[in-house]
Order: C-alpha cells, then sequence, then structure tokens
C-alpha cells in the first residue's frame, strides 16, 4: 500500500485571521496555477486555533482541497483546563490534523511522551490524525544516542496502543537543532532516523502497521532541500515551519515531484 506524502505547514504563532484567510487564498491560487494534484500529495496548514474558523469557512465555501488541523489539542474531554482546547472542539472546525507533542510545547509547556501519547490517543479517536512529533537536542545527537532517544519517546508515546491505530498517525521527526536554525539534517541524517522509527513500528506492532504510518521530516525544509529529502525511502512528507508562510515557497514544495 503506498503511502500519500503529506506536507504540513506549521504556521506556530503567526497570522491573525485575517492573514490567515489571505495566506491560505494565496497558497490556493498557487497550486491552483501550478494545477497541484492533491491525490500525488496532500497538503495541510495549522495555523493557531484563532483563525481555524476563518480558514474553515474560505475552504468550505471555495471548495478547496487544502486540509488544516490545530498545533495543539488537550488530552481532557471538557471542563476546568482554563485556555485549553479540546477534540470535539477541533472536530466541529473540520480539522482533519492535529500537531502534538511540538519541541516548543515540550520546552515551553514541559508536555512530556506520555501526554503527547495520550492527546494523539484521543484525536485518533475522534477521527482526528495526530501529527506526533519527536526529536533530539544537539546534544544529545553530539553524543551520539540520536536514534536512542527519538525511539525512548516512539515507545513512550506508543505505550498501550494497538497496531491499526499505530498504523493511522503519522509521526514528525524533528531534530530540535535543524528548526529555525537554517541548518538542515542530511537527507542521510533525517533517514537514519526515519527508517529507525519505521523499523521499531514493525517490531512493536508489526508490518502492516510500519508499512501504513507516515513518517515526515521537519527541520529548516525549504525548496532547495525537499526533493531531496522527499528521495529518503522512509520520509513521506515534512513538517515546515518557516518556508509555510511564504505561498510561494510552500506551494514549490508541494511539487517537489516536478523538480
Ligand atoms: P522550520 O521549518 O522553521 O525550521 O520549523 C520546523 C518546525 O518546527 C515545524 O514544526
Amino acid at each position: 500500500m503506498a503511502r500519500t506524502p503529506l506536507l504540513a505547514g506549521n504556521w506556530k504563532m503567526n497570522m491573525d485571521h485575517l492573514e490567515a484567510t489571505h495566506l491560505v487564498q494565496k497558497l490556493a491560487w498557487t497550486l491552483g496555477d501550478a494545477q497541484h494534484d492533491f491525490n500525488r500529495v496532500e497538503v495541510a496548514v495549522f495555523p493557531p486555533f484563532t483563525d481555524i474558523r476563518s480558514v474553515q469557512t474560505l475552504v468550505d465555501s471555495d471548495e478547496l482541497k487544502i486540509a488544516y488541523g490545530a498545533q495543539d489539542v488537550s488530552a481532557q474531554d471538557n471542563g476546568a483546563f482554563t485556555g485549553d482546547i479540546s477534540v470535539s472542539m477541533l472536530t466541529k472546525l473540520g480539522c482533519s490534523y492535529v500537531i502534538v507533542g511540538h519541541s516548543e510545547r515540550r520546552q515551553y509547556h514541559g508536555e512530556t511522551d506520555t501526554e503527547v501519547g495520550a492527546k494523539a490517543a484521543k484525536a485518533l479517536a475522534a477521527g482526528i490524525v495526530p501529527v506526533i512529533c519527536c526529536g533530539e537536542a544537539l546534544e544529545v545527537r553530539e553524543a551520539g544516542k540520536h536514534v536512542e532517544h527519538v525511539l525512548g519517546q516512539i515507545d513512550a508515546m506508543f505505550s498501550g496502543w494497538e497496531a491499526d491505530a499505530v498504523g493511522r498517525v503519522v509521526v514528525a521527526y524533528e531534530p530540535i537543532w535543524a528548526i529555525g536554525t537554517g541548518k538542515v539534517a542530511t537527507p542521510a541524517d533525517a533517514q537514519e532516523v526515519c527508517g529507525a522509527i519505521r523499523a521499531r513500528i514493525s517490531e512493536r506492532f508489526g508490518a502492516g502497521a510500519a508499512e501504513s504510518i507516515r513518517v515526515l521530516y521537519g527541520g529548516s525544509a525549504k525548496p532547495g532541500n525537499i526533493k531531496e529529502l522527499m528521495a529518503q525511502r522512509d520520509i513521506d512528507g515534512a513538517l515546515v515551519g518557516g518556508a509555510s508562510l511564504k505561498p510561494e515557497d510552500f506551494a514549490a514544495m508541494a511539487e517537489y515531484q516536478k523538480m
């Protein structure tokens, strides 16, 4: 079974709801001009919570094929969790995806693998595909322990999961030292870890789950390096920060097969 590549744009804390509408419109036009085939490469954007309703309205009214999702979600159903957003709120807004466990959430909000796994399970149970992030800090890589570190995160996040559920998620390998730094991992470095993730999934959950789970690379991905990254056997797409705020760049990345 072939995995459909996914180009995912994490806007982080950028763009208000008016800017979001413009950005999605420009992206849709640029992809339209390039006659982008969404069945060949899926395109998704992850705006801040406050923009999602506007993006939904635009996507619905113009019948856009661009998917969208949120950058985080609560593992709780509802209740006294000030500032949090539930899975059912995202479902109502038509989100197909949600990012969980981004390194910035782990760093600034102390999120743990257990919590991230719970968020991912909650989202998936409601029909929203989680994009589950993992990745090592620079010290870990310099110590040569990056594969071990990331596989530890994978084991902890998927602890207690069923194979069928694991096969339906997206994992994003984002080495922290490559995020927003312009220092992209070499395609071989990225493949090493993405391949190790798939092998671990196969070992723990079986070949079926390993065949269908999508593994993305993230960290300074841009038009100039996307083609080589996507040529790696175990890389099924990219989670893009900075370049996803530039519609021309992001659309060009979605067209990597024509480069
Ligand atoms: P950059 O593409 O800006 O390095 O960000 C990567 C990222 O963190 C996407 O989630």
